[in-house]
């Protein structure tokens, strides 16, 4: 449904905490491969800086690659539910990200729409609901995130925070089957986040026959393995680990150990035990 194969970005003469930019510029993505099955569910994990808004970005086709002078990504493609994001015909990219609802890290809403212009826009674009029907999602969807009084406001009314819950709130309105979220819970307070969290598993569960495959970029540890057991772990651009976190956090490099550990060990047993983390973990760390 989704796939990279090594896919390499360098974005010129950036510098980064990753390094001192190089003449040439600064290769944020080293190579990064993974792919993902209709109706998986998938967190994309890693520091912040390792390149998870770029590998998203690159994957509905919003940035490109590098490619050669010829246009080619060497030995490299990009493949949104199975068309090729850089070369397949236009036509077909733009059916299929018909299908992706995504929200960005920084909401990137339309400034000189309302939040319920907003939200309308999409599901007029992208959906054959009804007005009704629209007023209905509406509703839901705000009431969810707790910004049912924000409907007539400006995203320059909205703090950052509540900009991201409308832009959650934006993608998941359109049904979409490939749905991303950038950050969806960060900066956000625990309850907000579990809320969040949610209605994004919500949007999972609801969609019989047609599997939807979802995908959470997170720097939080805990929200990554609450979202999904599958975790594809990033760093410095490239995939570190993944696989089902479960074994990564037992078995993986020491590196990915320790990421994977050292935001988890200092919490309450009790609420510890609640996310399922490996009996054997459990023992090591809280005896
Ligand atoms: N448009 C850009 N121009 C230059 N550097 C960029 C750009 N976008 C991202 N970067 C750099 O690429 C690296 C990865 O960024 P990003 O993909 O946003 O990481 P993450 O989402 O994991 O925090 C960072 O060092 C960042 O500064
Ligand atoms: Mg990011």
């Amino acid at each position: 449904m989704i796939s990279l194969k090594s896919v390499k970005k360098t974005f010129p003469g950036s510098t980064s905490r990753m390094g001192p930019a190089q003449t040439g510029g600064m290769e944020v993505l080293k190579g990064v491969s993974f792919e993902l099955q209709p109706g998986e569910r998938v967190s994309l994990l890693g520091p912040g800086g390792c390149g998870k808004s770029t590998v998203l970005k690159i994957a509905v086709g919003l940035i490109s690659p590098d490619k050669t002078p010829a246009g080619e990504i060497p030995r490299g493609s990009v493949t949104l539910g199975n068309i090729d994001m850089f070369h397949g015909a236009k036509v077909d990219r733009r059916r299929v990200l018909r299908q992706v609802g995504m929200a960005f890290q920084q909401g990137a809403l339309f400034d000189f729409m309302t939040v319920r212009e907003n939200l309308l826009f999409a599901m007029e674009n992208m959906t054959e609901l009804t007005p009704a029907e629209m007023e209905k999602v509406l509703k839901g969807l705000l009431g969810g995130v707790k910004l049912g009084h924000t409907e007539g406001m400006f995203p320059y009314e909205l703090s950052g925070g509540m900009q991201r819950r409308v832009g959650i709130a934006r993608a998941l309105a359109t049904s979409p089957s490939i749905a991303i979220f950038d950050e969806p819970t960060a900066g956000l307070d625990p309850v907000t986040s579990t809320i969040i969290l949610n209605m994004i598993h919500e949007l999972g569960a609801s969609r019989g026959d047609n599997p939807r495959t979802l995908l959470v970029a997170t720097s939080n540890v805990e929200i990554a393995i609450r979202f999904a057991d599958r975790v594809i772990l990033m760093h410095e651009g490239v995939v570190i680990a993944d696989g089902p976190w479960q074994e990564l956090i037992l078995h993986g490099s020491e590196w990915v150990r320790h990421f994977l550990s050292v935001r988890l060990i200092g919490l309450d047993l009790d609420y510890a035990r609640g996310l399922n983390l490996p009996q054997e973990f459990l023992k090591a760390h809280w005896g």
